[in-house]
């Protein structure tokens, strides 16, 4: 569903430093070894968030990250009228819906995050009224909200547009309908607005990813009546009231394979535990291929790099399909593999930009429409590159960790959106990588 455009938006050169401005000063050339534990997932803290608008019964939510998109979240249930308790430290919120009296979410949160967009579901299920600005978020292609509400105006809803602000009305009823896409967030927004609504909905080409598996298991918790009826297909029979629960989130799968990555870039030895191994089949599959040598337990896995990388073709698909969270990541770690790699990013039209940060760090990339092909291996060397959104910025940092020299990475806001102590973390594996203020002066390699 991604448009395709003539060349990927260019990387704009960094600019002049702002004093205050976040980076990461990184040295490179260190082996990452040693095990990380992950956290719970990002994708699915939003949308459970989101879910415990539809009950005004207190919900906790266990194994919650600790990221900034989190605090977005929790800003945006604040603003609707929820009681908020959190505790980042102890993973856990307990958020307390009883008394909504907003159903607006207010421009500049929604500017700042996507997922802002899925108390439209819930509020509009619950109180038969929501409204929201078009969610603004990371920067990797158009982003519509179509999906989400024709899924409205299936189960009954009036939607309507103004100024780029969505309002959607009316009392819901079950409905069969076929999404134009499994979209990931159209899936949950639709299946919230779906669980109070009377009769039966049956959702056809709904998305599969394991986010949306979970919010289902967790409505589920909360007295929702819902199954998988088919490939692609759920069906949900409405309630009349859900009730509160406790829930222990999903582990992050694109965090763990981050992590995994950057051991297997950096030619060291990585473990992520805590995980579900089977939520990144298609990427270790991916590695296996290229040379990686992958191991894996009942909840970890573990990559290690013995000898020469090889180049792999990747096209990415929604899940179980090669996850476009991680084909940044996966694209830096083939600039060091022997041969030519073709990437094609069929999701999101954006999601190559960030080579020309790769290219100054001194990758081989050339990019047309939505394909790259990575000639390697490249010796990469300490520049100043950007986090051009959360996971090119994870890319980035991946690939300064492997390049020779140092290396500043700006705009690390946009990690830290969705990596839970991401400095930490790579440091317990044996990085050498600091948080600064300022620019720092970069030594050439
Ligand atoms: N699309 C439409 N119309 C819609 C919705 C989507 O045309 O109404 C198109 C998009 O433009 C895109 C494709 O469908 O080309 C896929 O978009 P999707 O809606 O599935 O993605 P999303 O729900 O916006 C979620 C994750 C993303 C992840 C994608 C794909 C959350 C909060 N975000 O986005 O995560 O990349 O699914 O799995 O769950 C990230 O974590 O860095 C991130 C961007």
């Amino acid at each position: 569903m991604a448009v395709a455009l003539e060349s990927p938006p260019a990387a704009p050169a960094p600019a002049a430093v702002a004093p205050s401005e976040r980076c990461y000063h990184v040295h490179g050339g260190v082996p990452l070894r040693g095990e990380i534990a992950i956290r719970g997932a990002k994708n699915a803290a939003l949308p459970l968030l989101a879910a415990t608008l539809l009950t005004e019964e207190p919900c906790t939510l266990e194994n919650v990250p600790d990221i900034a998109d989190m605090r977005t979240m929790i800003e945006v249930l604040q603003h609707l009228g929820a009681q908020v308790e959190y505790d980042p430290s102890a993973h856990r919120i307990t958020v307390e819906a009883r008394d909504i009296r907003s159903r607006t979410t207010p421009f500049e949160l929604a500017l700042r995050m996507r997922a802002s967009f899925l108390v439209m579901g819930p509020l509009l299920a619950r109180f038969g009224q929501a409204s929201a600005p078009r969610p603004g978020g990371c920067a990797i292609g158009a982003r519509p909200v179509d999906v989400h509400s024709q899924g409205f105006i299936h189960l009954g809803a009036q939607v309507a547009t103004v100024d780029d602000r969505f309002s959607a009305s009316g009392e819901l009823r079950g409905a069969r309908f076929i999404l134009d896409y499994p979209s990931h967030t159209g899936t949950e927004n639709v299946i919230m607005a779906a669980v109070l609504a009377e009769g039966l909905t049956v959702i056809d080409n709904a998305s599969i990813e394991p986010e949306v598996l979970d919010l289902v298991d967790f409505l589920r918790a909360m007295g929702a009546r819902i199954a998988w009826t088919g490939p692609g297909r759920i069906s949900v029979q409405g309630v009349s009231r859900l009730h509160g629960t406790t829930y222990r989130l999903m582990p992050d799968r694109l965090e763990a394979g981050t992590y995994l990555l950057a051991g297997a870039i950096t030619g060291g030895d990585v473990t992520t535990r805590d995980i579900v191994p089977e939520h990144l089949r298609a990427v270790m599959a991916k590695l296996e291929e290229a040379g990686v040598r992958v191991r894996e337990g009942g909840d970890w896995l573990q990559v290690s790099v013995d000898g020469p990388l090889r180049a792999v073709d990747i096209t990415t698909y929604p899940y179980p399909g090669f996850p476009t969270d991680l084909q940044q990541p996966f694209s830096t770690l083939l600039t060091q593999a022997e041969g030519e790699s073709v990437i094609h990013e069929t999701i999101f039209e954006g999601r190559l930009g960030f080579v020309e940060d790769l290219r100054r760090l001194g990758a081989d990339i050339d990019v047309t429409g939505q394909t790259a092909v990575v000639r390697g291996p490249t010796p990469l060397r300490g520049s100043t590159v950007q986090a051009l959104n959360l996971r090119a910025g994870a890319a980035v940092v991946m690939a300064a960790l492997a390049a020779h020299g140092d290396s500043v990475v700006r705009h690390v806001h946009h990690v830290e959106r969705g990596y839970g102590a991401f400095t930490e973390n790579l440091l317990a594996l044996g990085a050498q990588i600091e948080v600064a203020d300022q620019l720092p002066e970069v030594t050439p390699a």
